[in-house]
């Protein structure tokens, strides 16, 4: 299982095992890691799943697809290059070891 930490926007870490196949999002809001939303179920379709991709591990990520794009234009804290939908990224072994860390804000 791939070992994801996420860096709340306080600086609280949490290292946790995400099983292959979950999202990013799924790995935060199923181990009751505050700071990623998730409202709407992972559908492309709400951004409060923003999170700032590590710059060691963003360029490793698939590009954005255009939906995915277009949410991100929605965020409600800054975009930035390494901005990415937590609910669009699935998590396997190639991903072990991914941080990242989430905005200020979801809402
Ligand atoms: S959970 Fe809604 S866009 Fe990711």
């Amino acid at each position: 299982m791939p070992k994801v930490t996420y860096i709340h926007h306080s600086g609280a870490e949490h290292v946790v095992e995400v099983p292959d196949g979950w999202t990013l999002m799924q790995g935060a809001t199923l181990n009751g890691i505050d700071g990623i939303v998730g409202e709407c179920g992972g559908a492309c379709g709400c951004a409060t799943c923003h999170v700032y991709v590590d710059e060691a591990w963003a360029e490793r990520l698939a590009p954005a697809r255009d939906d995915e794009n277009e949410m991100l234009d929605c965020t409600a804290s800054e975009r930035r290059p390494n901005s990415r939908l937590g609910c669009q990224i699935k998590l396997s072994g190639e991903l072990d070891g991914l941080v990242a860390r989430m905005p200020e804000t979801q809402t």
